[in-house]
C-alpha cells in the first residue's frame, strides 16, 4: 500500500516537470475561447472571409495578367498588391481556422516566432505597396505627361522589390530580440495569433528596451508611409479640384475617397496596436481592432481598388458567362 503511494507521488513529480517543460517550449494561443458558444459560427464567418479574400484577389492576379486593357503600372501594383494580400492573410487566417476546428490553440515557439516574423514582413510589405499605390495615382492625376516616363517598366519592378525586401532583415530582428526574452509563468496568448503586444505581455524580463523598438519601427513602418499617403492624396485632390467642373472629377474624388477609407482602416488598426501606451485592460477590444488589420482590409481591399473600377468590370464580364 504504501509504496503504491510513493510510486502515485513519483508520478505526480515527473507529470510536473513534464508540464514545466512544456512551458517552454510551447504556447496556447486563446483565439476567442472568451465566447465558447460562437466557435462554430465564427469558423463560418472566417472560412467564408477566407474563400473571398482568395477568390477576390485571385481574380484581380488573373484579369490583370491576362486582359490587354489592364496593362497599365496601376494594374502592375494591383496585381502584386493582390498577390501580396493572399499572402499576408495566409499567414494567419488558415492557423485561426484550425485552432477554432480543433478547439486548442497549443501552438510551439519555433511556429510562433515563424508566424510573427512573417506576418511582420508582409504587414510592412503592405503599408510599403499601399504608399507605392498613392504614389502611381499621384504621378498619373498630377504630373500625366510624365508618367509613362516616371513609371517605366523599370522603376516600376524596383518600386515593387523595395516594397517587399526593405523591412525583412530588420523585422527578423525585431522578432530575435522578442524571443530571445525570458518567458516564464503564463503561456497563455489572450490573442489568434503571435503578434507582438500580447507576447511582450508574457515576458519576464526587462521589455523597455524592446518597447522601443517596437515603437521606432512603428512610426517608420506605419506612420511615416502613412503621412506620405495623406501627403500624396491631398496633392491629388487639390489637382482635382482645379479642372473644370464636368470633367469627372466627382468619379476620380470617389475613388480617391474609398482609397483613403481602407487606408485609414489599415494604418489606424495597426497604429492603434503598435502605437498605444500598454494597458492590460480591454483585451478584447485590442482582438477586435487587429482583426481589421489581419482581415478585413484584404477582404475589402479588392473590393475598393478594382470592382469599384470601370475597366476591371468590363474585364471581369469578358471571363464570366
Ligand atoms: C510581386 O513582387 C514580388 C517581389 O518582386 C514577386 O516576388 C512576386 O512574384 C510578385 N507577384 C506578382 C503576382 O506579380
Amino acid at each position: 500500500m504504501q509504496s503504491r503511494n510513493v510510486n502515485l507521488e513519483r508520478e505526480d513529480h515527473l507529470k510536473i516537470t513534464e508540464t514545466n517543460l512544456t512551458i517552454m517550449m510551447e504556447f496556447v494561443l486563446l483565439g476567442f475561447t472568451d465566447i465558447p458558444q460562437f466557435q462554430w459560427f465564427l469558423f463560418g464567418i472566417f472560412l467564408v472571409i477566407y474563400m473571398i479574400i482568395l477568390l477576390g484577389n485571385g481574380v484581380i492576379i488573373l484579369i490583370t495578367r491576362v486582359d490587354a486593357i489592364l496593362q497599365t503600372p496601376m494594374y502592375f501594383f494591383l496585381r502584386n498588391f493582390s498577390f501580396l494580400e493572399i499572402c499576408y492573410v495566409s499567414i494567419t487566417l488558415p492557423r485561426m481556422l484550425m485552432d477554432l476546428w480543433t478547439q486548442k490553440g497549443t501552438i510551439s515557439l519555433f511556429t510562433c516566432a515563424t508566424q510573427m516574423c512573417f506576418f511582420l514582413i508582409l504587414g510592412t510589405t503592405e503599408c510599403f505597396l499601399l504608399a507605392v499605390m498613392a504614389y502611381d495615382r499621384c504621378v498619373a492625376i498630377c504630373d500625366p505627361l510624365h508618367y509613362p516616363l516616371v513609371m517605366c517598366p523599370e522603376v516600376r519592378i524596383r518600386l515593387v522589390v523595395a516594397s517587399w525586401i526593405s523591412a525583412v532583415p530588420v523585422q527578423i530582428g525585431q522578432t530575435c530580440q522578442i524571443f530571445s526574452l525570458p518567458f516564464c509563468g503564463s503561456n497563455t496568448i489572450n490573442h489568434f495569433f503571435c503578434d507582438i503586444p500580447p507576447l511582450l505581455k508574457l515576458a519576464c524580463g526587462d521589455i523597455f528596451v524592446n518597447e522601443m523598438v517596437v515603437y521606432i519601427f512603428g512610426i517608420l513602418f506605419v506612420t511615416v508611409p502613412f503621412l506620405l499617403i495623406l501627403g500624396f492624396y491631398i496633392r491629388i485632390i487639390s489637382t482635382i479640384l482645379k479642372l473644370p467642373a464636368n470633367t469627372g472629377w466627382t468619379k476620380a474624388f470617389s475613388t480617391c475617397s474609398s482609397h483613403i477609407t481602407v487606408v485609414l482602416l489599415f494604418y489606424g488598426s495597426a497604429t492603434v496596436t503598435y502605437l498605444k501606451p500598454k494597458s492590460n485592460q480591454h483585451e478584447g477590444i485590442d482582438k477586435m481592432i487587429s482583426l481589421f488589420y489581419t482581415i478585413l482590409t484584404p477582404m475589402v481591399n479588392p473590393i475598393i481598388y478594382s470592382l469599384r473600377n470601370k475597366d476591371v468590370r468590363k474585364a471581369m464580364r469578358k471571363f464570366l458567362p
